[in-house]
């Protein structure tokens, strides 16, 4: 059996998306049809629809969603109908040589649904990150879906499969924050926000927040922040190194992806300590550095894919930490729009109104 659902589709480079009726098949071995119920807009379905990711349009984009499991396929054990899952798009192989090695976050060959979801003319669709989810249903594998507690909101839990869980893990995971660290965070998009928060849940003992847009700074301090700075109002370095008694931070994230503000993470931090880097540059982004100042400052330049997340052991956790009131998803929720409203949520992040549009279905 397959199902015809509505679905936003990216069908040429730059061109604005459309609501279009799709084809969803019935879920073969492995694989789990999801109704879903939320579904973030991030600037990843952005770049696919530019064309910035790869050629193979149609895309159908939306990959940061919750929703409730409609039916399994063969085989598949985790998850039932029934179940709330946030869907992930690292659903772990078991056998790559990451994964064989004890590094299931680095998994190689992560699985996706093996079958097409297809245009009405027959057309094979490319989901976004192997979800597409800004549509009522989606086909994913079944280890795509981690069943979370549902009294969680659905558009505050999607979140974290992807930019928020991004931003939490970029600190917990690849940063390694520990209590009584000194943490500062360079752009408070989403995902910086979410490195904000993650660094405050992790005990940092400061937690500075730059940005060069003041509505984003507000946000950061709702999030964690115990310091603020305006980089186009002062100089990132020197401000985050007298915040810390002139010597700079344990930890530095940067979350823009541009070639400045990772230079500026790498002299921002303390002697011995850790830059990771989550935001995601482009191919034609250089770097060039002192080797001996890479040398000279010692400790740690990481780069956090995902956040270095295990969906199965962090998305649990962390909405049982929201439902307890000690992580505020709700705040990374600006608006909540439909299906057809897409395009115009692309505009608004492209102005930088939104921490997130959430799609609700
Ligand atoms: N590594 C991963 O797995 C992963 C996952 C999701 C997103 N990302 C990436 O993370 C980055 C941030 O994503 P987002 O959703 O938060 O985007 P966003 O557009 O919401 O946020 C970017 C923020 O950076 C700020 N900014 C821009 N230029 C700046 C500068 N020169 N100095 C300081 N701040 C500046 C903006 O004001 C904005 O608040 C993107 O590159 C995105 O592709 C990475
Ligand atoms: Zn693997
Ligand atoms: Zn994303």
């Amino acid at each position: 059996m397959t199902h015809q659902v509505r679905a936003v589709v990216a069908r040429g480079k730059g061109a604005p998306v459309s609501l279009e009726t799709i084809v969803v098949p019935d879920p073969g071995p492995g694989e789990a049809l999801v109704r879903v119920e939320a579904c973030g807009v991030c600037h990843t379905d952005l770049h696919y629809r530019e064309g910035g990711i790869n050629d193979d349009f149609p895309f159908l984009l939306g990959h940061e969603a919750a929703g409730v499991v409609e039916s399994v396929g063969e085989g598949v054990t985790d998850v039932a109908p029934g179940d709330f899952v946030i869907l992930n798009w690292r659903a772990v192989c078991g056998n790559c040589r990451a994964c064989l090695r004890g590094r299931p976050w680095y998994c190689f060959a992560t699985h996706n649904a093996k079958q097409k979801m297809t245009l009405l003319d027959g057309t094979e669709l490319a989901p976004a990150l192997g979800i597409g989810a800004f549509a009522e249903k989606t086909l994913v594998a079944a280890g795509q879906c981690t069943k979370v507690d549902p009294a969680a909101s659905a558009a505050a839990a999607g979140l974290l499969g992807c930019g928020v869980m991004a931003g939490i893990g970029a600190a917990i995971n690849t940063g390694n924050v520990g209590r009584g660290d000194s943490v500062a965070v360079i752009g408070c998009g989403g995902v910086g926000a979410a490195a904000i928060a993650g660094a405050s849940l992790a005990g940092a003992a400061k937690v500075i927040a730059v940005d060069i847009d003041d509505r984003k700074l507000e946000t950061a301090r709702r999030l964690g922040a115990t310091h603020t700075v305006n980089s186009k109002e002062s100089d990132a370095v020197e401000a985050i190194r007298e915040l810390t008694g002139g010597h700079g931070a344990d930890v530095v994230i940067e979350a823009v992806g541009r070639p400045e503000t990772y230079q500026q993470a790498f002299y921002a931090r303390d002697l011995a300590g850790t830059v990771v880097l989550v935001g995601v540059p482009t191919p034609e982004m250089k770097l060039e550095l002192p080797l001996l100042d890479v040398f000279g400052r010692g400790g740690a330049l990481k780069s956090s894919w995902y956040g270095d997340c295990l969906p199965s052991r962090d998305f649990p956790m962390l909405i049982d930490l929201y439902l307890q009131g000690r992580l505020d998803l709700d705040a990374f929720v600006t608006e909540t729009i439909a299906l057809d409203e897409v395009e115009k949520a692309f505009e608004r992040m492209h102005h930088g109104d939104v921490l997130r549009s959430v799609v609700v279905l």
